[in-house]
């Protein structure tokens, strides 16, 4: 019976391998468009996708990360200045894009800009500072797609959009994992809605990175900003040994963090250039191992493992 089951898994992962290694062909002109390329994994991306031979259109938030990119690439490569959050921006970075495609159409769009902060317990913040995070990483991704859905239509191309596995358990309070757990409700319903047109969908769900993202310098410093206007009542609650604690857990997270971001490029660029991509790439062990693995737990035994490592309030009962 073992050996049964043994071989049937084998099998499994056989084929699975076999079908995820084939390529889609004429590499050369397919044109990928990628948002956030001024740093993190959408830099690493577009100089990647560049030395593969892709035609990449990068987006930068700024025009310093954007020559900085250019100087790094082929000629090929080129870029345009994006804010996700500004409709007037991502209208003319979708016609800066249809010029380039023409009848081509676009094979890949990247949804991969986003920030964190600011991070705090929920209490702390303000419906603003939630509004920041959701207008970037979930309203900003919806403009762009919805933009560029037409040209990406027309080639029968790939959506790739970049949530976290934090869009499949929240281990943080405020808006970021709320937005990513969006951004997988908004990948969902598009990939079925794109199927009938031979357009396919991808979500990347990568565990903890060290990218600028995820620099503790700038994390502690937004959670500071933040207790600092916090009302005296919620700083009595919390107390002082709370904003230790934390920045000690900060710490910790930051050794955590895995350096190698060619896992997370590495899956992009397979959904991108696999015939037969995954719906969800799991990028980075902290995520396959651990969070996946506890997201799928009962939400008491979640809960007891998340507690453990996490600060608590002083007037905690
Ligand atoms: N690092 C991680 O541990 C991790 C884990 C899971 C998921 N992710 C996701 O991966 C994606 C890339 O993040 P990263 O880790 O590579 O961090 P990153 O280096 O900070 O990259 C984020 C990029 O988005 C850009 N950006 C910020 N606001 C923007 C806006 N309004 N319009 C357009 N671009 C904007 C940033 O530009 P500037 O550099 O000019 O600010 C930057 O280039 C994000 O969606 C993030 O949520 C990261």
């Amino acid at each position: 019976m073992w050996l049964y089951l043994a071989v049937f898994v084998g099998l499994y992962y056989l084929l699975r391998w076999y079908r995820e290694r084939q390529v889609v062909s004429h590499l050369r002109d397919k044109c990928v468009f990628i948002t956030g390329c001024d740093s993190g994994f959408g830099n690493q991306l577009a100089r990647q996708l560049d030395e593969r031979g892709l035609q990449v259109l990068a987006a930068c938030l700024t025009e310093k990360g954007a020559e900085q990119l250019r100087r790094q690439t082929s000629d090929r490569l080129e870029t345009v200045t994006l804010d996700v959050t500004k409709t007037d921006s991502v209208a003319a970075a979708a016609q800066w894009v249809k010029e380039r495609v023409g009848d081509r159409g676009l094979w890949g769009l990247v949804n991969n800009a986003g920030i964190a902060l600011p991070v705090a317990p929920n209490e702390w913040l303000t419906k603003q500072d939630f509004v920041t995070i959701l207008d970037v990483n979930l309203l900003g991704l919806i403009d762009v797609t919805l933009n560029l859905l037409p040209l990406v239509r027309k080639a029968r191309g790939r959506v790739v959009n970049v949530s976290s596995v934090l869009g499949r358990i929240t281990l943080f309070s405020g808006g970021y994992s709320i937005s990513k757990y969006g951004v997988e409700a908004f990948s969902d319903s598009l990939r079925r809605e794109l199927s009938y047109f031979g357009v396919k969908v991808a979500m990347i769900e990568p565990g903890f990175f060290k990218t600028a993202i995820a620099n503790k310098d700038r994390i502690f410093k937004s959670f500071l900003d933040i207790w600092d206007r916090a009302r005296p009542e919620v700083k009595q609650i919390y107390g002082e040994n709370f904003v230790t604690s934390y920045k000690e857990s900060i710490e910790q997270f930051d050794h955590k963090c895995t350096q190698d971001l060619s896992l997370v490029t590495n899956c992009i660029e397979h959904a991108l250039t696999a015939c037969h991509p995954r719906t969800r790439y799991s990028a980075g062990w902290d995520a396959k191992l651990f969070y996946l693995p506890v997201s799928y737990m009962p939400t008491f035994l979640a809960d007891a493992i998340l507690y453990w490592s996490s600060p608590r309030p002083a007037k905690a009962l």
